[in-house]
């Protein structure tokens, strides 16, 4: 049965961050304890109102990813299991599907995103600059059409409240240095071709996705946080793809489409959400867990 869990409480363990869904633990001998909860955000504010059991249906897809890629490039999965790390008393069904263990690394302070299509702020830099990150494309691209080549497009990691902004690979290099600048942009294209390869033959256009990388003390580099989820990636279904228009988000779009009927300023604190809007979205992320994962809850 799924659970529904708005926010963690473990007494006794060490709450580092409290993210827009994740609660995350510092754990000994640098692990972490990473909590999926069932929190939306929209326009970048957390609602109020949780998504019952989407927080497993995250966990449950990043988990089948990292699985799944794990031969092209180490992942920052522990398996630890969670009643050694759990605090005495705690209703360990709450956590068993949302829970993981995991390396504490060092964030690489890039998002790492690949692109396949053109759309959402890589539609608007082309319609711009005719470039995307640097990158020189092809004119005359229409709106979500696919890139001759999927392209690697980094953005700065935006304080809270804050959008992220598109930078070129140079910026990157800048920040990071080049062997690790290319390690990861390498890695993003990697992932990211082989993933989008896996759902088209499950009838799903992965348009772009966003990665977040992670060193060990050693240097060594992990694809960490979450991976090819609806909340990290768009994902069209192939039999509506269209060029010159912009596809509907896959998860978030019944709540972006209910919010816009208000009169809210996108400012936190953000709505309450009608039950059918927020079982229609339980209903999206099932699906995409189903449809690429081949995992049905319930
Ligand atoms: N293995 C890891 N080591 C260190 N930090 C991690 C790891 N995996 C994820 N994180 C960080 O944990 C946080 C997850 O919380 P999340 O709710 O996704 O935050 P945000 O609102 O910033 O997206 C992110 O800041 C992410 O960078
Ligand atoms: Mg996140």
């Amino acid at each position: 049965m799924p659970t529904t869990l708005l926010q963690s409480n473990l007494p006794g363990l060490d709450l580092i961050h409290r993210g827009k869904v994740r609660d995350v633990y510092a754990l000994s001998d640098d692990r972490l304890l990473i909590v999926a909860t069932d929190r939306l955000s929209a326009f970048d504010v957390v609602l109020p109102d949780p998504i019952p059991g989407k927080g497993e249906m995250l966990t449950q897809i990043s988990n089948f990813w990292f699985d799944k890629t794990a031969h092209i490039i180490p992942n920052h999965l522990l398996e630890v299991p969670l009643g050694e790390v759990l605090p005495a008393g705690t209703d360990l069904s709450l956590y068993a599907g949302r829970a993981v263990v995991t390396r504490r690394l060092k964030p690489v302070p890039v998002e790492a995103i690949a692109r396949g299509y053109l759309i959402g702020s890589g539609w608007k830099d082309y319609q711009a600059t005719g470039k995307l990150c640097g990158i020189a494309l092809p004119p005359g691209l229409k709106q979500a059409q696919q890139l001759p080549e999927p392209i690697f497009t980094p953005s700065t990691k935006a304080a809270v409240g804050d959008h992220d902004e598109n930078v070129s690979f140079d910026a990157v290099v800048d920040a990071v240095g080049r062997e690790l600048a290319e390690k990861v942009r390498d890695a993003t294209l990697a992932i990211y071709r082989w993933a989008a390869a896996y759902a088209a033959e499950r009838g799903i256009i992965i348009a772009d996705t966003k990665f977040e990388f992670g060193t060990d003390a050693s240097g060594k580099l992990y694809v960490m946080d979450e991976m090819l989820t609806p909340d990290s990636s768009r994902f069209w279904p192939a039999d509506e793809y269209r060029t010159g228009i912009s596809p509907p988000s896959y998860d978030k779009q019944f709540v972006r489409d209910y919010l816009e009927t208000l009169d809210w300023n996108k400012k936190a604190p953000g709505p309450h959400v009608p039950g059918e809007i927020i079982e229609r979205t339980r209903a999206k992320y099932a699906e995409a867990l189903e449809r690429l994962a081949g995992i049905r809850l319930d």
